[in-house]
């Protein structure tokens, strides 16, 4: 059919959706990151004439696929021809495309982020202020594949596809339409499963917990003396009972705000906003030999075995990486968006207050200060207070909740 496809970012899944789209629909792809569209465009020709080959894309099944994307720019004008627009790129990213689409985007226009980590629907509205309600923001809880490219420009291969994922839209009233659409893109894998609101995509997002938890875990002050290490230390296997506490400690206090939400918001479904543990149980099922606590679902997961913790090589020996994305993402984009939320209904938040601070303290940024989500880089988080929300009221109003 028709349908023209915007596709945002030039990283791995940019790269991946980008050659999967253009195979059946006019896709182009935007990025806005310095000369990375132009190259993109240069890598695709051929090594000895300027012909464009297209890109090819390797399947998790084996099969290849060749496309032809219809152009790569760093226009934002280009906005205004899309039906749909995808955001395949670190949720840091986000806030600059929606700003920068604003002036273009037209009604109906479906605007999916892969995934959108938290409070993404916030954002969204704030950038496309009388805009917002003619469009349909979905976020998904995660992108639909593990993907690489593997020759920057020209080459990608999926190396595995999610069965089911969730996604919620904003409004409510485009939910079935956007669905039904982004599944058409998507094929028949990943089967997208409709979440109740993105509030509860936001508040389930596992990453806020795990990482930023067992950062902490192993490398707070009472952890860690400093020291260089003689081995990486493994992330998932090595989790111990101090940081199960931290972990568990951090899922109470998202399901405390989501119990206070519920309190607020008589009938609002949080379902998908579950434990840590429960969404272990949900993802991983039959691959942990023992699940029956958080600590020996993610010990005994055989999805983890080996991976160990961000670390860089020094002097022969290894120092953590407290800069990667595990704080540098996962705490501005997830665990930010909470805190902040929990400061509007007044839930009380001792173990993130830990966590945040000892990521911003390494992050060199500041986003609590004196107990309040107020800090001088509180613009680059997913906090409501970033967006100049400082009330519930102007919260649920946002959210489109109540
Ligand atoms: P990536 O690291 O390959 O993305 C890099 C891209 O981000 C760059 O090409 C550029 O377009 C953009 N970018 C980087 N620095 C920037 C800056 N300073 N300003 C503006 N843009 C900048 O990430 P990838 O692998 O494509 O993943 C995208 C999202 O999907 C991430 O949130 C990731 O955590 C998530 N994800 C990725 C999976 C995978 O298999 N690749 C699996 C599950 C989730």
């Amino acid at each position: 059919n028709g349908l023209t496809v915007l596709v945002c970012g030039g990283g791995n899944a940019a790269q991946v959706a980008t050659s999967m789209f253009a195979a059946r629909y006019e896709t182009y792809a935007i990025s806005l990151y310095a000369d990375e569209a132009a190259n993109w465009k240069q890598a695709m020709k051929g090594r000895w004439h300027d012909r464009v080959e297209g890109m090819e894309l390797t399947l998790d099944t084996g099969k290849k696929v060749v496309s032809m994307p219809a152009d790569m720019t760093n226009d934002p004008s280009i906005s205004g021809k899309a039906d749909v627009i995808i955001l395949a790129v670190p949720s840091f990213a986000h806030g600059q495309y929606f700003e920068a689409f604003y002036p273009y985007i037209k009604p109906g226009t479906i605007v999916a982020c892969m995934p959108a980590r938290s409070g993404g629907d916030i954002l969204f509205a704030s950038k496309m202020k009388e805009k917002a309600d003619s469009l349909a923001f979905v976020g998904f809880e995660t992108l639909p594949w593990a993907c690489r490219f593997t020759e920057w420009g020209k080459r990608a291969t999926i190396l595995g596809t999610k069965g089911q994922i969730l996604a919620a839209v904003t409004p409510e009233s485009k939910a079935s339409h956007a669905i039904a659409t982004l599944q058409g893109l998507l094929g028949v894998f990943p089967e997208v499963l409709k979440s109740p609101n993105n509030l509860g995509i936001s508040l389930r997002n596992p990453g806020q917990v795990i990482h930023p938890g067992v950062m902490y875990g192993r490398w707070c002050s009472e952890k860690w003396d400093g020291q260089k290490l003689s081995e990486k230390p493994l992330f998932y296997q090595g989790v111990d009972d101090f940081t199960e506490g931290v972990l568990l400690g951090l899922s109470d206090e998202v399901q405390a705000v989501c119990r206070k939400v519920e309190s607020l918001v008589s009938g609002f479904d949080l379902k998908d906003a579950c434990t840590l543990h429960q969404w272990y149980l949900d993802s991983y099922k039959g691959q942990m030999a023992d699940d029956s606590t958080l600590k020996l679902s993610m010990n005994t997961n055989s999805a983890y075995t080996g991976l160990t913790h961000p670390m860089k090589e020094v002097d022969g020996g290894f120092m953590p990486d407290l800069k990667y994305r595990y704080l540098a993402e996962d705490v501005p984009t997830g665990l930010c968006f909470t805190r902040g939320l929990a400061e509007l209904l007044e839930v009380p938040t001792p173990t993130m207050d830990k966590v945040i601070t000892f990521a911003q303290e390494h992050l060199g940024k500041s986003f609590l200060t004196d107990g309040k989500m107020a800090g001088a880089n509180i613009g680059e988080t997913r906090a409501p207070q970033a967006v100049g929300i400082n009330s519930k009221e102007e919260f649920f109003k946002m959210a489109k909740i109540a």
